[in-house]
């Protein structure tokens, strides 16, 4: 576990180390295409289930409740940061915290993910859905700050779930396979589609702009399920709405990453929304990602989350193969190609985090 601590000037210091904060962090100049000590990493879902202190910490605790308790948010997204000495924190929330807070009634039920009281249909229910600002969401201004102070050099993300995947929660009622009855509202109703997802744009925006404000030093954006879409659909239904969001960031003056599940036929057009990196899943591999992206951005991934349950010497020649494929990206963030599995061995994490570290070092320090 690395040591923080805090110098005499004010900066925090690591291991005893000199250091100038998180804007100059091995993760936020990879995310700027910038040289750094080593390829950075971190894990989506780095905070949960793998962890035996988190299963502990949110024994009795349910999972909203849990997100709008900045004692907890502040543990929780630390926990893996001592454990793993990975090279971001993600702050631990959800991506319906702000459409909850924005007035739909909602939970997060255990084994089966959000699941929407009334389901949206029609233009009523989009006007249910008021903006949010930073008086709706104390809890995560509140944590943000805290953690920014807590976690001194160490950069934090924060994140907001895209219009398409939030709208597909809410449209659906719950997690959906085929996407069906969004795709329907899309294809069928298409300014309500639209208005749905401006509205929707508009929260997410608010949202990234309180945790930019509290001090996040990067903010990803979860298209988990874009990649239900061909890409035509997704140019027209979709990427304006993204657009919005990640451009609205663009004088936050912080590092922006689209992320998505799937998308290997989507990477060019996701790449176009105004992120600085792109995330990819397993299926794509790095260089090839690269080509379909361009030169302007970094990548972000892309081992397979499911290859940490294979003995060590698979996840090793694995980790190596993608860092030999991130070589040809112009700045590459280490990550899984989607989240970490609950039966994931936490030593495991622990050991990919310095095999990364360790192969990757350059002697800048
Ligand atoms: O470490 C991190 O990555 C930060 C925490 C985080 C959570 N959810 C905590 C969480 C993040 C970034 C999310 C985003 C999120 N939530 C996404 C986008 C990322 C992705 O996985 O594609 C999506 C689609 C959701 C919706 C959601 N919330 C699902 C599908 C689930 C899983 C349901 C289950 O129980 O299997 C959740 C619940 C959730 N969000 C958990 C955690 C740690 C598990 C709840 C628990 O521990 O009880």
């Amino acid at each position: 576990m690395a040591a923080m601590s805090t110098d005499s000037t004010g900066t925090a210091a690591r291991d005893g180390q000199p250091t100038t904060g998180p804007e100059d962090s091995a993760f936020v100049r990879a995310c700027r295409r910038q040289a750094g000590p080593h390829t950075p990493v971190w894990f989506m879902r780095q905070a949960g289930r793998s962890l035996p202190e988190y299963r502990e910490i949110r024994a009795n605790v349910g999972m909203l409740e849990s997100c709008r308790r900045p004692e907890l948010v502040t543990e929780i997204t630390l926990q893996p940061v001592r454990r793993h000495g990975v090279d971001a924190a993600i702050l631990f929330s959800d991506i319906v915290v702000p459409v909850a807070a924005a007035g739909i009634e909602l939970d997060i039920v255990p084994g089966t993910g959000p699941v929407v009281a009334q389901p949206i249909r029609d233009a009523d229910d989009v006007e249910r859905i008021r903006p949010i600002g930073r008086d709706d969401v104390p809890y995560v201004d509140e944590a943000v700050t805290t953690l920014v102070a807590e976690l001194g050099d160490t950069p934090l993300i924060g994140f907001a779930g895209a219009p398409f995947t939030l709208a597909s929660y809410l449209v659906e009622g719950g997690p959906s396979r085929t996407h069906a009855r969004t795709k329907a509202l899309m294809h069928g109703d298409p300014p309500l589609w639209h208005a749905l997802c401006a509205r929707l744009a508009e929260v997410t925006l608010a949202f990234l702009r309180v945790q930019v404000a509290a001090g996040v030093s990067a903010v990803q954006l979860f298209d988990s399920w874009a990649g239900a879409l061909s890409e035509a659909d997704y140019r027209r239904y979709v990427l304006p709405h993204s657009t919005t969001v990640l451009s609205g960031l663009a004088d936050a003056g912080v590092p922006r990453i689209h992320f998505g599940v799937g998308t290997a036929e989507l990477l060019g057009a996701m790449g176009e929304a105004g992120a600085d990196v792109v995330g990819v899943d397993w299926r794509t591999p790095l260089d090839v990602a690269t080509r379909r992206i361009g030169p302007d951005r970094a990548v972000q991934g892309n081992l397979d989350p499911a290859v940490l349950l294979a003995p060590w010497p698979v996840v090793e020649a694995e980790v190596r193969r993608v860092l030999e494929e991130g070589r040809a990206a112009p700045g590459h963030v280490f990550n899984l190609g989607h989240g970490v599995l609950p039966e994931t061995d936490p030593d495991i994490l622990t050991r990919v985090v310095a095999l990364v570290h360790e192969l990757t070092a350059t002697g800048r320090s």
